[in-house]
């Protein structure tokens, strides 16, 4: 473990035992984004990278995991989509590898996938939205939990991170390992839900325009102009189609989405579609655009997917620079507390 910073250590000691990284800072999953760069720069960095497999084919998550593998030989975590219809195909391929910790996201962990990630040895990762489902995923075999609050980037739930942690970690975290996620830019941040009891942390925001994040040079743009209050969250149009809402900078992507809600629902009313295809219509619409903006550049149709930390993303710095100042924040907060 790091003696660099030993209040902060001495605080993440749990996480970071529990990860195998130096830190106990977690780089969020995006989707396009953590692939083997960022996540490989992110675990050679001192943190704990999470490849975003989303809708990759088994084949494809194959090949990032190899491709990071070449790049690191730190531990590394792969994140799964609860409603990937390949989603046992998929922790297959994490076993043949001999992935350390799996994430499962998007959803409640159907039935079978915690065991069959636990079959192989490796930590399970879970989100819950409440604390009863919290605790039953934690006393029924998850590892680990990670709290996400409404000012993350991506999808979102309704409850801020500062709600969730006064409402979780007292709870939960003397017993269970909890992470916070959702607005966290600064050390000083870290520290305080350090305080508070969690092990770690997991930002996304703050490293998706890291130098290593193949990210366009046009969405990185975006991030460093942008303001928090320019990372809205979508609007839901229509009542009968509950779409998780995603927050995003304004663009006419934005509206884009207000239209693709319109066309959807109307699927459903002719009754072309069932609720579940509605749905996954609206994430594969989410990918797509994710990907516009990532990887094409475009930045007015795609989905600038941003947490409202982005007001904190000024620059290009390589991932261990931003490392070292979360870190260093961090324990001046804690000397100063
Ligand atoms: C561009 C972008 C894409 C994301 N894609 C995913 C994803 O595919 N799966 C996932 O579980 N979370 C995704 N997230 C959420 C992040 O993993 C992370 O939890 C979140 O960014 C943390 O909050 P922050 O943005 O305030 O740091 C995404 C976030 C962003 C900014």
């Amino acid at each position: 473990m790091s003696t660099s910073y030993p209040k902060t250590s001495a605080l993440m000691a749990r996480g970071a035992e529990f990860l195998g990284s130096d830190y106990a800072i977690l780089c969020g999953a995006m989707s396009w984004v953590s692939e083997r760069n960022l996540v490989a720069a992110i675990s050679n960095g001192g943190g704990f990278g999470v490849i975003a497999c989303g809708a990759m084919t088994p084949e494809l998550l194959d090949a990032e995991i190899t491709g990071t593998k070449a790049l690191t030989d730190k531990p590394f975590g792969v994140n799964l989509i609860t409603m990937h219809p390949q989603l046992f195909d998929l922790i297959g391929v994490c076993e043949k590898h001999g992935v350390g910790h799996v994430v499962l996201a998007g959803g409640i962990p159907p039935k079978g996938s915690v065991e069959a990630i636990k079959a192989f040895g490796a930590k399970v990762i879970v989100f819950a939205p409440t604390l009863a489902l919290a605790k039953k995923l934690l006393r029924s075999g998850a590892d680990a939990l990670v709290i996400e609050g409404n000012e993350a980037g991506g999808h979102i739930g309704p409850v801020a991170t500062s709600v969730l942690a006064q409402e979780f970690l007292p709870e939960l975290a003397t017993e269970y390992l909890v992470f916070v996620a959702g607005g966290i830019g600064r050390g000083d941040m870290i520290a305080s839900y350090l305080e508070m009891g969690a092990v770690g942390v997991q930002l996304g925001t703050r490293f998706a325009c890291a130098t290593e994040s193949i990210a366009h040079p046009d969405f990185k743009k975006a991030f460093f102009r942008a303001n928090a209050r320019d990372a809205v969250a979508s609007v839901q149009l229509d009542a009968r189609l509950p779409v998780i809402p995603v927050r995003a900078l304004k663009n006419k992507g934005t509206e884009e989405f207000t239209a693709k809600q319109r066309e959807v629902a109307n699927l459903l009313d002719a009754g072309t579609v069932d609720m579940g295809e509605a749905q996954l219509q609206i994430e594969h619409y989410w990918a797509g655009a994710l990907r516009r903006a990532v990887i094409d550049g475009d930045v007015e149709n795609g989905s600038l997917m941003a947490g409202q930390s982005v007001g904190m993303v000024k620059q290009e710095e390589p991932v261990a620079s931003i490392i070292a100042q979360l870190m260093e924040q961090s324990e001046a907060a804690l000397n100063r507390h």
